[in-house]
Formats: structure tokens, C-alpha cells, sequence
């Protein structure tokens, strides 16, 4: 089926905080309900007929550098590909419309699945950002960080 993309409303945030749930992402109504009213922030949510399988949060939107941050990107269920062209959609937004020269995005190390999509994508790995997050049990996690420039996606 199709996968139609357009922007969030608030009205859909309670859909959007069961798709990241499902991944033990932990943000509130209330901070949802900040993030999607930001000037710098897009919220972008991906249907297939009635049901919202996708969704992604752009940040730094407008910024003077021209680097969008991807803040999330979530897909369900995994692995049918609507990932990778919900990705494609959100990038198309990013540099034709939101006129990126860079975008952004920060992903777990083990998190091999989303690093495939994004390579295959074209992202490059930039490195990696040691202890970035700290878990609610006090543990630390590392991040890779990977960009993909506004040439390289025209040319690919
Ligand atoms: C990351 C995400 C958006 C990708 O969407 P998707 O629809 O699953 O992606 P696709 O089906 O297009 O592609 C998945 C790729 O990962 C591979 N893959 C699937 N399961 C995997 C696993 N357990 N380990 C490694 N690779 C895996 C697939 O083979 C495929 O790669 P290939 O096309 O090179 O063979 C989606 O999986 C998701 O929402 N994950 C949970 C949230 C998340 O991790 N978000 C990203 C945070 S940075």
C-alpha cells in the first residue's frame, strides 16, 4: 500500500507515543506537545490507509547552517521496507522544501538495522560520540553520529 506522508497535527501524538513506546523511547504529551509547536521543529507522519505507521521529528529547522538534526524516525512493523521510503520522503522534505545543505542524525551503536537503512540511504558514519546518553539506570550509551550533504543526495 502507499505510503502517505504529511505533517503531524498535536491530535496525533498519542498515536506517535505508542509507535516510539514500542521502542522505549519516553517522551511526554507535554514535551510531544512543546516539540511539534516549536518554529525550529517538523513532525512528519507517514499512513498507510487510515493507520499512521510512521513518523519523524526534524530539528534546527531554519537554522543559519543549514543542518537539520533527524530527532526520530520510527517505522511499524519493522522490516517491510516502509522505513526506507518513509526515510526517502522525510529527506526529500529536508533539502526541497526545507532547503538543508546537511542532515543529521544520531543512532545507538547497536542499533544495526537503522544504520543499514541510513547507509543505504547514503548517510556517512562521521564517528562516534562516547557515553552521549545516559539511561534511566544510570548506565551510559554511545552514539554513532552519521550526515548525508545536500550534493551527494541530488547526485545519488
Ligand atoms: C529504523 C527503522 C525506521 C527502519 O525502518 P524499516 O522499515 O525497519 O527498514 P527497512 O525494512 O527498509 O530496512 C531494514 C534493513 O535492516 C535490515 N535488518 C532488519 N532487521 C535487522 C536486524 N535485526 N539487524 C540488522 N539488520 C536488520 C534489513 O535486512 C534491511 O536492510 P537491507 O535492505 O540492507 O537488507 C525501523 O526499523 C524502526 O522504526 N526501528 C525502531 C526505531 C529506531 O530504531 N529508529 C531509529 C533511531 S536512530
Amino acid at each position: 500500500m502507499k505510503l502517505e506522508v504529511r505533517a503531524a497535527i498535536p491530535s496525533d501524538i498519542p498515536i506517535l507515543m505508542q509507535l516510539e513506546r514500542l521502542d522505549g523511547y519516553r517522551w511526554d504529551a507535554d514535551q510531544h506537545a512543546k516539540e511539534i509547536t516549536a518554529a525550529s521543529n517538523r513532525y512528519f507522519v507517514g499512513s498507510e490507509g487510515d493507520e499512521i505507521v510512521a513518523f519523524s521529528i526534524l530539528q534546527n529547522v531554519g537554522s543559519s547552517n543549514r543542518c537539520i538534526r533527524i530527532r526520530r524516525i520510527i517505522a511499524k512493523p519493522p522490516g517491510r521496507g516502509d522505513g526506507s521510503r518513509f526515510l526517502q520522503s522525510s529527506l526529500a522534505i529536508c533539502f526541497d522544501e526545507l532547503g538543508a545543505h546537511r542532515v543529521e542524525l544520531l543512532v545507538h551503536l547497536r542499533n544495526e538495522r537503522a544504520r543499514r537503512v541510513y547507509a543505504r540511504a547514503g548517510f556517512v558514519e562521521e564517528g562516534t560520540l562516547r557515553d552521549l546518553h545516559r539511561n534511566d539506570d544510570g548506565s551510559f550509551v554511545s552514539m554513532r553520529i552519521m550526515s548525508l550533504l545536500q550534493p551527494d543526495w541530488a547526485a545519488s
